[in-house]
């Protein structure tokens, strides 16, 4: 592909932060300004363009060295996000109360055009992956960089905010051996990972816990009150259980906190009707923690850094090259480029065969199956 001239291009990041994203942010704004480029800032993901009244400072701003400095280590994203706004089918709220969705696309890409901005690169996940694809259908050049902390992304092997996730839970569950285990109690973790279960896999087997339950291997608490039992046998009088957000029993349903137009269900509570139900099956006292939110907090870890500057700079490059509507990925131990269109609208799954699973089991782990 020949090498193009850009003389400005945007970027946005959209859906639930990750720790990373301004490390991204930093690495796309000063990759253009050593080319002179111009690189604007959208805020709120498209709201910056769409909704410019609610930014008396600006809906899109210029960056440049003072708006990124010293904020590789910093959690959240300079440029605020946003889970509702899609600009394909954004909620309209009507004089009677009632939403209607409208296609507020044609928008976009007359801003590009009228100020002349060549490209966007979109940082967000599968929601905000799809959105970028089809605007780049649409004829707007433009790249997308993978991110969730709940790593369900197909194409890459990782996403940034991920390993900071893992790593605070495994912590958590650190803490959590030693009260647990003084006052002989089963205590219930319950992390976010939608309806997948790395975040949880990945912590629970790194951090100790006795039984692990993911949203691919639908439970029967039966199995899991089998392991406590099996613990007591050898004198252990506590156990440490973690449950994924998305976790669901054996011909049940994943449990829905809230259901609203415009954005995904929301997940979590699962964690609770499992302390609630082990209670009662083992007569043992329980309590939960639900880490929630503050997985998403935090500064990144030295592993999620450094993918998030890898995948800022490699967008620039990849834009440069001429590249358009692809998404860029982590294929070890390189960073490549790969079609939007083949990331987008499936979820990367925990294969039940992978070698996590595997380890988990023969450390004894209790999958609830
Ligand atoms: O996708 C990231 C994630 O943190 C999920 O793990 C979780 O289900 C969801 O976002 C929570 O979203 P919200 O920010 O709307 O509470």
């Amino acid at each position: 592909m020949d090498n193009i001239k850009l003389k400005k291009i945007a970027v946005c990041t959209g859906g639930g932060d990750a720790p990373g994203l301004n490390a991204v942010i930093r690495a796309v704004v000063l990759s253009c300004i050593r080319r002179g480029i111009e690189c604007y800032g959208i805020r709120d993901g498209f709201n910056g363009i769409l909704s410019p009244e609610s930014y008396p400072q600006g809906g899109v701003v210029l960056l440049g060295h003072p708006n990124v400095k010293g904020i590789t280590q910093l959690g959240g994203t300079i440029l605020g996000t946003t889970n509702r706004g899609n600009p394909l089918h954004y909620p309209i709220q009507k004089a009677d109360g009632t939403i209607v969705e409208t296609d507020r696309s044609g928008e976009i890409l007359q801003f590009f055009k009228q100020n002349e901005i060549a490209a966007l690169i979109s940082i967000g996940g599968d929601g905000s992956l799809l959105i970028a694809h089809e605007l780049a259908q649409k004829g707007l050049k433009i790249i997308g960089i993978p991110k969730t902390i709940d790593n369900d992304l197909e194409q890459t092997v990782v996403t940034f905010g991920f390993d900071t996730a893992v790593s605070f839970a495994t912590e958590c569950l650190d803490r959590l051996h030693s009260t647990a285990e003084s006052h002989h109690r089963i205590m219930v973790v319950e992390v976010m990972g939608r309806y997948a279960g790395w975040i949880a896999l990945n912590s629970g087997i790194a951090g100790v816990a006795d039984a692990v339950l993911i949203p691919e291997i639908p439970y029967q608490l039966e199995k899991v009150v089998e392991k406590i039992s099996s613990l007591e046998k050898r004198g252990r009088t506590y156990a440490v259980i973690v449950v994924a957000e998305g976790a669901k029993p054996v011909d049940g349903e994943v449990t829905v906190l809230a259901k609203e137009i415009g954005r995904k269900e929301r997940l979590g509570g699962v964690g609770e009707k499992v302390a609630k139900e082990l209670s009662q099956m083992t007569g043992q006292e329980t309590r939960v923690v639900v880490l929630g939110h503050l997985l998403r907090g935090g500064k990144p870890t030295c592993f999620d850094r450094l993918i998030a500057l890898r995948f800022g700079a490699a967008a620039v490059r990849a834009l440069e090259e001429g590249y358009s509507d692809v998404m860029v990925a982590l294929e070890s131990p390189a960073v490549k480029y790969v079609p939007l269109v083949s990331a987008i609208r499936r979820m990367k799954s925990v294969p039940l065969t992978c070698d996590t699973i595997l380890t988990g089991r023969d450390l004894g782990v209790c999958f609830g199956d």
